[in-house]
């Protein structure tokens, strides 16, 4: 009776990794640390007292991911291993697509062959392309506008034939909004392996100097100060959605918003992260990024009904938590 957690050791993972443990699951972990570090296994080992089994192993493989399952009795699959960098997806689109794609179709047939059928998968709201009104909710008008967004949308869309193929699969797809904040003991939090694309990291470099300014994408949108609206969400909430998605495994293809239904400009987090946190963060104006919807924040009342789940932390704690994080290790790489 275990728990398959896949990219255990990344950011997301790694909080619904500690999560899982301090609610007494037993979880297996497998990680190619592609995105993330073999030292954060042993933090979430201090953080919780409690031990698990670790596999280093790509879920591409086929091999591997057999002897986990033949290895463990494995119920469930919480499933985040991929990658996540939009920018890239459009550079290298046969890299997410093998990894996304092909990936998760590889862990579904493993998961097949050894009759667990309980899936939870982190979706994106971008899936929602550039929602044409806001908040959204789940039976908004799908869309991709990358590659790394299609490859969301494909293993949806698997996931839905794959119910229809066979009514035993019990599959929930968690579409986050923008992650954001770290642990509150500041030990684990959002640690990528090279330049950091969002917003909250950018922050992060910016009010530590490791780069001289954040651009702000554009001020000229129809928002009251004219930067993007999106709905930042702190990991330790989305964690939490995620042991309750577990708990409240339903038959068929489940679909929910992890977001906390309120939207916040860019200006008003950068304004939010100096005062909480009484740092600088040096910043300037500059041109729209390609592909960024003025405004995108959540409904996220049917997550409230369904799972009993909402978001309890605002944007405060998410700045304080995440700067605390950054403040104790100095992960960043410097942007030259
Ligand atoms: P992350 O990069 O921190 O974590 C992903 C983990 O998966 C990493 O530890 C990485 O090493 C591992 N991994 C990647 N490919 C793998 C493979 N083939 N085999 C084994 N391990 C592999 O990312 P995250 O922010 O924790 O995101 C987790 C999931 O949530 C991803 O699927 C991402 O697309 C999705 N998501 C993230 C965000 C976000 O903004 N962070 C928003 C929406 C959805
Ligand atoms: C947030 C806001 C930018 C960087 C992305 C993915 C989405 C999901 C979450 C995975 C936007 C502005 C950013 C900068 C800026 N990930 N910004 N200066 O684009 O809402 O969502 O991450 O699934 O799929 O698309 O998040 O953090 O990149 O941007 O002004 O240097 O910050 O314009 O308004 P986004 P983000």
């Amino acid at each position: 009776m275990a728990v398959l957690v896949t990219g255990g050791a990344g950011y997301i993972g790694s909080h619904t990794c500690a999560k899982l443990l301090n609610c007494g699951k037993e979880i297996i972990v497998v990680d190619n640390f592609n995105n993330s570090k073999p030292k954060v296994l042993e933090i979430i080992k201090e953080l919780t007292g409690r031990d698990f089994k670790f596999y280093e192993a790509d879920i591409c493989d086929k091999t591997a991911l057999n002897r986990i399952f033949e290895e463990n009795g494995i119920t469930e699959v919480v499933h985040f291993a991929g990658y996540k960098a939009v920018a890239e997806s459009v550079r290298k689109p046969l890299m997410y697509y093998r990894n996304n794609v092909y990936g998760t179709s590889v862990l579904l047939e493993v998961m097949s062959d050894y009759n667990c059928k309980k899936l939870v998968f982190s979706s994106s709201a971008t899936v929602y392309g550039i929602p044409e009104r806001v908040p959204v909710t789940e039976d908004f008008p799908l869309s991709a506008i990358n590659p790394y967004g299609r490859t969301k949308l494909i293993v949806e869309k698997m996931c839905a034939d794959l119910h229809d193929s066979d009514n035993d699969w019990n599959i929930t797809l968690l579409r986050y909004f923008n992650p954001v904040g770290a642990h509150e003991s500041g030990k684990l939090g959002e640690d990528p392996n090279g330049i950091p694309n969002n917003l909250m990291p950018i922050i992060l470099q910016a009010a530590a100097g490791k780069i001289p300014q954040l651009s702000v994408c554009g001020n000229d949108y129809p928002t009251p100060d004219g930067t993007c609206i999106r709905d930042y969400i702190h990991v330790e909430d989305l964690a939490a959605g995620h042991i309750a998605a577990l708990e409240h495994m339903k038959d068929g293809v489940q679909v929910y918003n992890l977001g906390t239904g309120r939207g916040y400009s860019v200006l008003e987090m950068i304004e939010t992260f100096k005062r909480v946190n009484g740092v600088s963060v040096p910043y300037e104006i500059a041109g729209r990024r390609p592909g960024d919807a003025a405004e995108c924040w959540s409904d996220p009342s049917k997550a409230g009904r369904e799972l009993g789940w909402e978001a309890e932390s605002g944007i405060e704690k998410m700045c304080v938590d995440a700067w605390r994080f950054a403040s104790r290790t100095s992960q960043f790489p410097t942007i030259k």
